[in-house]
């Protein structure tokens, strides 16, 4: 059974998520707006795989016989300094969903609610996998910052992700 309180604090989660898909579809449009339609690209596919995030709490709150209750989602920003400062924000912000997920996984095992962990344990290795990808971008876009071919270049490999909706 999944007791009110984990049922609040994955509704929580499902905000953080949403607003995640937010803040990346804001720096799409950041990019879109700075011709750098790859980085767009790439930030467009961050905020759906951000938004399937979010579909899996509802779903499982749903499957769980527990309400979904949606809130308000924070605006995001609409402009940053360089290419370099929005990479920093992408992994600042992914460390800090990071300690969300371990909040989470700290309260299900609290409560003894083993399905609510099992769940959460797809996200735990999706952070470790988030949080490589960008600093790993971070790192690139850092050495590409001073040379506008080299950003070029990165903005060309950036163009060629595509979506694959997560496995379940
Ligand atoms: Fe939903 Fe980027 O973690």
């Amino acid at each position: 059974m999944v007791s009110e309180k984990m049922q609040d604090a994955l509704n929580k989660q499902l905000n953080a998520e949403l607003y995640s898909a937010y803040l990346y579809l804001a720096m799409s449009a950041y990019f879109e707006d700075s011709n750098l339609p790859g980085f767009a690209n790439w930030m467009k596919i961050q905020a759906q795989e951000e938004l399937s995030h979010g579909m899996k709490f509802y779903d499982y709150l749903i499957r769980r016989g527990k309400r979904v209750i949606l809130d308000e989602i924070e605006k995001p920003a609409s402009t940053w300094e360089s290419p370099l400062a929005v990479f920093e924000q992408v992994l600042s912000h992914e460390q800090k969903v990071t300690g969300l997920i371990n909040q989470l996984v700290d309260l299900a095992q609290d409560e003894k609610d083993h399905a609510t962990n099992n769940f959460l344990q797809w996200f735990v290795a999706e952070q470790v996998e988030e949080e490589e990808t960008a600093g790993g971008l971070l790192q690139k876009v850092r050495l590409a910052s001073t040379s506008p071919s080299s950003l070029l270049m990165l903005d060309n490999e950036l163009s060629q992700r595509v979506y694959h909706p997560p496995a379940e």
